[in-house]
């Protein structure tokens, strides 16, 4: 699959919303760090490794900034550095051209600004592989996230020579493991404290494997020593994206910055709703909150336990209520599932034939369509580029549209 660009953003005054609001409008884009004084550049730049950096320079660091940006730029002569909104002052323009800067925008970012002086990565990045990373999180506690995300991820791996790991960050309760039963000798707590490269063999290393060729990232074995850091969460993800073509995360439930990471870096999320007034009360505020902090054309409403006979509350009446369209529904079967659940073999296994397996093919099948139609659509097949996607700009002003 055509590679998403790697973007991290680096400031030591203050976040700039304008970029962060431009590159999340872009298409074929991946937020993969945001960072601040409490980096080590370097190792982070190698450890994630980003197609670009771009680094806020309005505020008082800035002189600080861009002589540490020299180094950064010979140390990491690939990488695209662009700085954003550094005031008009005659010292620092010198400052930013000894810096060597690929390109300087200024703030308020406009996104088509930003496209621009992103294309020069986009080019550079060729046709070096990617996986999709697919997010799934529940709307309350018990909603089916990680029934899903397991089966989803043995459903996508059944497919011919797809590789598909699937990574466990309910860090204190998370159950990826025992639903897939397997048991690993390491954990996303030992991959965390690695200071090497995520390359392939550390992966390998890391991570179980499952039966069905799914490579399990569990959740680190102690609940109470449960922290891993943002900068290495991002740079396990970017490394996972590298290797794998689907990367399937079941995430906690919480708004917090461990799931921003995520979100950052999905090509979809998948938001696990159930036909009952909390859960779709819970989602509703789960989009008001991602809403200006999230892509939402990445969002997919799932609506899990539909029952056989229809009552009050419908997934059409999901549907309007949260004004998105419903993704995929998933039938209620408690027996079926149940019975696969305890004995940690996955639904789409243990019993294929059910009408809950048929809706995880489905499902998978969904989003096979959507990374077919984003492979196409990047190499310029018969899709028009879409006005905000990288490829789409490239191919607008190198005339092959
Ligand atoms: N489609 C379904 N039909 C019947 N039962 C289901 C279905 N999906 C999930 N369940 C059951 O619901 C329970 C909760 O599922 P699961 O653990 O996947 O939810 P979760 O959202 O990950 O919960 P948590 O908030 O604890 O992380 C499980 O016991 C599972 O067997
Ligand atoms: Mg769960």
């Amino acid at each position: 699959m055509a590679r998403a660009l790697k973007v991290a953003t680096y400031q030591l005054d203050g976040e700039d919303e304008s970029l962060r609001s431009a590159l999340l409008s872009i298409d074929g884009l991946r937020i993969a760090g945001q960072w601040d004084a409490s980096v080590e550049l370097d190792g982070v730049i190698r450890q994630s490794r980003i197609d670009v950096l771009t680094v806020v320079l309005s505020g008082p660091s800035s002189p600080k900034l861009l002589e540490r940006l020299g180094s950064v730029a010979r140390e990491h002569p690939e990488l695209t550095v662009i700085g954003v909104g550094l005031p008009n002052d005659p010292e620092l323009l010198k400052l930013a051209m000894r810096a060597r800067l690929s390109e300087l925008i200024d703030s308020p970012v406009d996104p088509e600004r930003l496209l621009q002086a992103l294309a020069g990565a986009a080019e550079k990045l060729a046709s070096r592989p990617s996986g999709r990373l697919i997010a799934v999180r529940g709307t309350g506690g018990g909603s089916g996230a990680t029934t899903i995300a397991a089966n989803l991820a043995v459903e996508l791996a059944k497919r011919k020579e797809r590789r598909v790991a699937v990574v466990d960050l309910d860090l204190k309760f998370g159950h990826v493991a025992t639903m897939l039963d397997v048991s690993p000798t390491h954990t996303l707590a030992e991959l965390a404290q690695q200071s090497e490269e995520y390359d392939e063999r550390l992966l390998n290393n890391a991570l179980a494997k499952h039966e069905s060729g799914v490579s399990v990232l569990a959740r680190p074995r102690d609940p109470e020593n449960a922290n891993v850091s943002l900068v290495k969460l991002s740079a396990i993800l970017n490394a996972l994206l590298e290797n794998f073509d689907w990367v399937v995360v079941d995430e906690p439930g919480r708004s917090d910055m461990t799931a921003r990471v995520v979100q950052d870096l999905a090509d979809a999320l998948l938001l696990v709703t159930q036909l009952a007034v909390p859960s779709v009360r819970n989602a509703s505020q789960i989009i008001a909150a991602l809403t200006g902090g999230f892509n939402m054309d990445r969002m997919r409403v799932l609506v899990n336990r539909v029952p056989k006979k229809g009552g009050v509350f419908t997934a059409e009446k999901v549907a309007d209520t949260l004004k998105r369209p419903i993704f995929c529904e998933i039938p209620d079967d408690w027996e079926t599932v149940s019975h696969a659940v305890n004995l940690g073999v996955p639904v789409v296994l243990d019993a294929p034939d059910s009408k809950v397996a048929a809706a995880f093919t489905r499902l998978a099948g969904l989003l096979e369509g959507e990374a077919s139609r984003t492979r196409a659509a990047a190499a310029g097949a018969d899709q028009p580029p879409s006005g905000k996607s990288i490829m789409g700009w490239l191919r607008d002003r190198l005339g092959r549209g």
